[in-house]
């Protein structure tokens, strides 16, 4: 038996940063709405000609070298993404190109914004059977390609970004305990059903064409305070754990008052919450790896703590992990 450990991870994000008030000269809104209803003060943008692929490489690149991992050494590369390079191949063969890798399989994982979260599932379980023994998870986006920048109800929302983790599989000796080091658990879900409150107006198959996101905002809020709590307990429940035991929340980040409310129900003060919101906006699958690297970067999650990671997006598709970092 496996078990899945994070021994490195990085970000990138785009230089161009567009704030509330760039925003508030394109479409009918203003920062003070903005920053109220979601925490939002401003996000990165893809340059033009810079892909997704291009993202999630940089990313990758940072977290082996955190690992000190060659890239030689990685036979598994899941990437999240709803915002691929092209229709196909997946955007992960690019970047396993990219890392000079010859070796290995690499494909997508598409779960919007719990796409981190799926990933993360899907390399833990190829890690645990010992089908793979050194993964790279990549959550990689640039939502800014498919919003509707005449939409002043969803194009605020959005950002660009890459995070990635090096997953390494560690042989475990006896059953597993809340105190082991690595991934504790995944819980995946999702329900078809939602379908029309967040999705894409076009596609391959549908239209011949990318399409843009369209999104009932306070449906999808309803939905995701419910669900990601679901998540959570699922997490805490499976492992014999007690909110009292979690570390630190690292939540998808798409609205400050879905955060905050998580992080009321594990009953954590606002500090032990990862929050970069105000600056990334919503990366969809990479809000959750860049909160974490940077939470980890400047030293707030050492080894040994309880990260909580939890996420909801279209599909609808929800989760939670739980990781002894
Ligand atoms: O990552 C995937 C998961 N996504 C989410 O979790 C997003 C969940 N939803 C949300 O975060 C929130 O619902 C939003 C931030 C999208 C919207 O906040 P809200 O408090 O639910 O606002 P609302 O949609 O109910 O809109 C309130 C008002 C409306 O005006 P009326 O009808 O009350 O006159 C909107 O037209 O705000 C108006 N509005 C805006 N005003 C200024 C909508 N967008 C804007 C805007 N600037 N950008």
């Amino acid at each position: 038996m496996f078990r899945s450990l994070v021994t490195g991870c990085g970000a990138y994000l785009p230089s161009q940063v567009v704030t509330n008030a760039d925003l508030s000269k394109r479409v009918d809104t203003d920062d003070a709405w903005i920053r109220q209803r979601t925490g939002i003060c401003q996000r990165h943008i893809a340059a033009e000609g810079e892909m997704t692929s291009d993202l999630g490489l940089a990313a990758a690149k940072e977290a082996l070298a955190q690992a000190g991992v060659a890239a030689d050494a990685i036979d598994l590369i899941v990437c999240a993404t709803s915002t691929p390079d092209e229709t196909f191949p997946a955007t992960a063969t690019r970047i396993q190109y990219g890392l000079g890798m010859a070796g290995g399989a690499a494909f997508d994982v598409q779960a919007v914004c719990s796409g981190f979260v799926y990933g993360l599932s899907v390399a833990d379980n190829f890690l645990r059977s010992g089908q793979a023994s050194k993964a790279l998870v990549i959550g990689a986006e640039t939502f800014s390609r498919i919003l509707d920048w005449e939409d002043r109800s969803t194009c605020v929302l959005f950002g660009d970004g890459a995070g990635a983790v090096v997953l390494e599989g560690i042989k475990q000796d006896g059953p597993a305990n809340g105190k082991d080091r690595g991934i504790l658990s995944t819980h995946l879900y999702s329900d078809g059903s939602h379908h029309d409150a967040l999705y894409v107006d076009g596609g391959p198959s549908s239209t011949q064409s990318v399409g843009h996101l369209r999104m009932e905002g306070r449906e999808v809020f309803r939905h995701a305070v419910v669900r990601m709590a679901e998540a959570v307990d699922a997490a805490l429940e499976a492992n014999g754990l007690t909110p009292g035991d979690v570390d630190w929340l690292v939540p998808h980040q798409a609205n400050i008052r879905i955060i905050e409310s998580m992080g009321k129900r594990l009953n954590l003060p606002s500090d032990r919450v990862v929050v970069t919101v105000d600056r990334h906006a919503n990366t969809s699958a990479a809000s959750i790896p860049l909160a974490l690297n940077e939470a980890v970067g400047d030293g707030r999650i050492r080894s040994g703590d309880l990260l909580m990671m939890e996420a909801m997006g279209g599909g609808f598709t929800w989760g939670s992990a739980l990781v002894r970092w």
